[in-house]
């Protein structure tokens, strides 16, 4: 695509939308926006403008448009696929203004929030009323609630509860030709045509500019319990996965982690970890509601097909300390990886059972082409985070050769009835794998849809496809 360049004129008209102070045209604070959590990858802005208001961003959107300037919108910027990097230069659309909590509806278990608003303050403040939106990415203490739309982001408590794609009812659309649209409506049920709520939820901010969002809520469990399992062998530690869901029970979250994840992100954040030796994987399970008498069952439940399957001793988390440690432990793993290493992270997911297969190949393909990998995730959700460590391989390898067997690890996603992303989103770094999952004609099945939406690419263009 050829765009045009923001010149002086463009400038002048976008300053007299958002103000003096919500635009960014020079110095260090461009680059700030040319990065995302994706790898080392960046790509500078021309211009970065930080609106307020849907009728702003449509004023911005139509001038955009009628110049032919690629507009890239850009939530808090912890993507893992290069959503928000903008790579063809133009605007860079930052929706941190966009922060209010507008409405908690108590009487319909809803909430009305703008897209600027961080996951865990959202999580809180429904909290104190008794009210849960379970969601959880990994980033939820400083990801946006928009950048949790745009890629159906998903965490430990999909689980039992479901993505982001669960609980969007209805938004507020801003058209990349200026049109204020509302997709649906705030109802649990929706069969009037086309739903262009859910067609939004994924769509990676190529489709328009999410500005009013509204949640269902659900009430919140009131206790927790959380066990930490280990296991000497890792595929045995998959298999247990499948094994809690054969014996009837719902945990509400599932996560497998190789033991150098564990060191990595307890290096990072300076927690004391010890890994006994032989360990070679570790289950995270969490299960809630609110009888502790049924909860204790359903964890003797699990606890025997941990031991069926070999697991070590199985620790239960005492306090709510000992809980949040090995959380944050958990969540520290991916920036924990990326600090330490260069490193690709492929977003793997099968059908839950098949998590075994998954793992086995996986390491297998690591050891024919010669790369490390740290792997961990959402077991339960047959969703497996695979990091490729670039360790001591040469750029030419990192940068070429090592497709083959990026397009050999998604292939047998695909064989496995699965896919190459299930909650990270396709972006820039995920798009020249999409072949491997679907043909041609899909693919531009979706760029048509891109077209009836954005008929001049300029909106977040060089991503999905
Ligand atoms: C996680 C992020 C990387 O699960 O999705 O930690
Ligand atoms: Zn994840």
């Amino acid at each position: 695509m050829q765009y045009n360049k923001v010149t002086e004129k463009h400038i002048l008209a976008l300053r007299q939308i958002v103000g003096e102070t919500d635009i960014i045209v020079t110095g260090e604070d461009l680059a700030v926006y040319s990065r995302d959590y994706t790898e080392d990858l960046s790509f500078i802005p021309e211009i970065v403008v930080k609106p307020q208001t849907p009728e702003q961003i449509s004023s911005i959107l139509k001038i955009c448009n009628d110049s032919n300037i690629p507009v890239t919108p850009r939530g808090a910027g912890t993507g893992l696929s290069g959503g928000a990097l903008p790579v063809h230069g133009g605007v860079v659309l930052s929706m941190e203004k966009f922060n209010r909590i507008l409405a908690i509806d108590e009487r319909n278990f809803q909430v009305t929030v703008e897209p600027g608003v961080v996951n865990e303050a959202l999580q809180q403040a429904v909290k104190e009323k008794g009210l849960f939106y379970p969601p959880d990415p990994a980033s939820k203490g400083s990801c946006f609630l928009g950048g949790n739309i745009a890629h159906a982001s998903g965490g430990p408590r999909a689980l039992k509860y479901g993505t982001t794609r669960d609980y969007v009812l209805n938004l507020e659309v801003v058209l990349p030709t200026g049109e204020i649209i509302w997709t649906g409506a705030n109802t649990l049920k929706y069969s009037t045509g086309y739903n262009l709520t859910h067609l939004m939820i994924g769509s990676e901010g190529t489709l328009g500019i999410v500005t009013k969002i509204v949640l269902k809520l659900i009430p919140h469990p009131k206790q927790t319990l959380l066990l930490l399992v280990p296991f000497g062998s890792p595929e045995k530690a998959c298999q247990a996965v499948n094994g809690i869901f054969l014996a009837g029970c719902n945990p509400s979250a599932c996560e497998f982690v190789e033991p150098e994840g564990f060191r990595l992100s307890a290096a990072m954040q300076q927690l004391t970890f010890d890994i006994a030796e032989g360990i070679e994987a570790y289950l995270l399970i969490e299960v809630d509601g609110n009888d502790s008498d049924e909860m204790m069952k359903v964890c003797e439940t699990i606890s025997e097909v941990l031991y069926a399957h070999d697991s070590g001793e199985i620790l239960f988390a005492q306090t709510a300390d000992e809980k949040e440690f090995f959380w944050r432990l958990r969540r520290g793993i991916g920036e924990a990886t990326k600090l330490n290493n260069t490193y690709k992270e492929e977003d793997t997911v099968v059908p839950r059972a098949e998590l075994p297969r998954l793992y086995r190949g996986v390491k297998e393909i690591g050891l024919r082409y010669g790369f490390r990998t740290v792997c961990y995730g959402h077991a339960g959700d047959g969703n497996l985070h695979v990091n490729i460590l670039k360790d001591e391989l040469s750029e030419q390898f990192w940068n070429q050769d090592i497709t083959h067997a990026i397009i050999e690890i998604f292939t047998l996603c695909k064989e496995l009835k699965g896919t190459l992303s299930g909650e990270h989103g396709i972006g820039l770094v995920q798009k020249p794998y999409m072949r491997v999952v679907m043909p041609a004609f899909q693919l531009d099945l979706m760029r048509k849809i891109k077209l009836a939406f954005d008929p001049n690419f300029i909106l977040n263009p060089g991503k999905i496809f």
